[in-house]
């Protein structure tokens, strides 16, 4: 095969979305739509992939920062003719072309490839046949079904409207024969654009072969004009995500109810119940079950380990045969070793934890190193923040931290250390002793409530 060359059309604003964001930067399953495109483009290892850009250029642009593509600019949306031809310096004469439309995120590189294949030394077009083909341009074939010419809605005849077979606008040519074609495109037409589906009837007159190949799967060629296209094209994702876990041997409460944002690596006999997000990588070890409701990002959580409910976890590393939640929060740099139990409405932050330790209610562990059996008692507080500066404490094996205890850093609590519930620790707590910095306890005798005095 040829060398490749993709120009994705990303100039147009959106209207439609009602947004100031360019349309491609709207997101499908957490990222712009643009970025399932460009994704699909790179899987083609294509020689150069050149996004035409107009409305919101710029952002565009910084959205992709760094990465190998092609920026052209269309100053004027003058029509998707218009929008190749600012694409058509950096065409390579032996190449063969593709032609994407950045609005269309759930295009399949599969797809591209059979296109691709066809388009050697013709002109090969992604065909749909469409129920409702309203405001699409249509394929023309002639008595012997050959592609004579794609004719727009508007400027359609009745007769052609009643035709179901539309462009997809997703198509791929030899890049010298688009070159040729590009410069013979004019814009008398209803819409006064300059219209790239010209070129069909000018292969024609070239007497260039055409084909279209009709598309299988209506929602990997249908594009994002409204909110209501990106809702229901992120639930095709969605279900796809799922019905993929599925297959995997993944347990879903509800293929309806789970959400990825990113990629989810599962092990064996993982369990997810209704309701989880997952963002970024996340990477689930043999027999975890999620609860409901949990929001995972960018974690990693170990062989046997339970995540109930309501937690939320991100950037976090979670041990084998841990038991997180309901209602826990790991932050990032938090790091559990095996046999770790956390809580409900526990927060960590950059803590590190290691194995068969407790923290089970109602405490804040921040940047802070806890050693093996610890027990943290409920409502625990490591005063980390001293209004300018971050500080560690260090709490070593075998520690028992009484209830209501704030740990004041840099502090250690030695090994085996036992502090006094109700403690404010503020020095270095020797190893093996009790530490207790309450006052004692006092009753006075004889005391008496205030009562209400009369008013007068
Ligand atoms: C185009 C096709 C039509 C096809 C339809 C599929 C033409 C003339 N018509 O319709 O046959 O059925 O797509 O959706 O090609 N764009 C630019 N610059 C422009 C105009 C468009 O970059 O000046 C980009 C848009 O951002 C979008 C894509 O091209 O990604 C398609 O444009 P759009 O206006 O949605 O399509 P139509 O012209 O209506
Ligand atoms: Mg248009």
């Amino acid at each position: 095969m040829n060398k490749l060359n993709i120009v994705i059309l990303a100039a147009g604003k959106g209207t439609r979305m009602f947004s100031s964001k360019p349309k491609v930067l709207h997101e499908v399953a957490g990222h712009p739509i643009l970025r399932h495109v460009i994704d699909c483009a790179k899987a083609l290892k294509p020689a150069k992939i050149i996004v035409v850009v107009g409305f919101g250029g710029d952002s565009v642009k910084n959205t992709f920062n760094g990465e190998n593509i092609i920026w052209a600019e269309q100053k004027e949306q003058l029509g998707t003719g218009h929008a190749v031809q600012q694409a058509e310096s950096y065409l390579e004469d032996g190449a063969t072309t593709l032609i994407l439309l950045g609005d269309v995120p759930l295009i399949s590189a599969d797809a591209c490839e059979k296109l691709l294949a066809k388009a050697q030394n013709q002109l090969a077009i992604l065909s749909f046949n469409k129920e409702d083909p309203t405001g699409y341009g249509r394929i023309i074939r002639d008595a012997k079904n050959s592609v004579t010419a794609i004719i727009e809605h508007k400027d359609a005849t009745e007769a052609q409207r009643k035709i179901n077979e539309i462009n997809t606008g997703i198509m791929a040519m030899p890049a010298k024969a688009l070159k040729h074609w590009l410069a013979g495109l004019s814009n008398n037409n209803a819409q006064k654009e300059y219209y790239l589906t010209d070129i069909v009837a000018l292969a024609v007159q070239d007497k260039i072969g055409v084909t279209a190949e009709i598309a299988d799967d209506e929602w990997s060629i249908t594009g994002i004009n409204s909110k209501l296209d990106l809702a229901q094209i992120e639930r095709v994702y969605q279900q796809r995500y799922a019905e993929m876990l599925l297959k995997r041997g993944v347990t879903l409460a509800d293929p309806a109810r789970i959400d990825v944002r990113g990629t989810l690596q599962t092990a064996q006999d993982v369990e997810i119940d209704v309701g989880c997000v997952f963002e970024g990588d996340v990477s689930l070890g043999e027999n975890v079950k999620i609860g409901a409701y949990c929001v995972i990002k960018n974690a990693t959580i170990a062989a046997n380990t339970v995540i109930n409910p309501f937690s939320h976890i991100v950037e976090a590393i979670v041990g084998e045969n841990n038991r997180v939640g309901p209602f826990a929060r790991l932050r990032p740099g938090t790091a559990l070793q095996s046999g770790v139990h956390i809580g409900n409405f526990v927060e960590l932050k950059n803590a590190q934890v290691d194995a068969d330790t407790s923290i089970n209610h109602l405490s804040y562990i921040g940047d802070s190193t806890v050693g093996k059996r610890v027990n943290i008692g409920a409502g625990t507080i490591t005063c980390n923040y001293d209004g300018a500066n971050k500080h560690r404490t260090v709490i070593e094996n075998d520690v028992f931290i009484g209830s209501d205890t704030q740990l004041i850093a840099p502090v250690t609590i030695g090994k085996g250390a036992t502090i006094g519930a109700g403690s404010t620790i503020s020095k270095a707590a020797p190893a093996g002793e009790l530490t207790i910095s309450r006052a004692k306890q006092v009753t006075i005798k004889g005391w008496k409530r205030p009562t209400k005095e009369k008013k007068v």
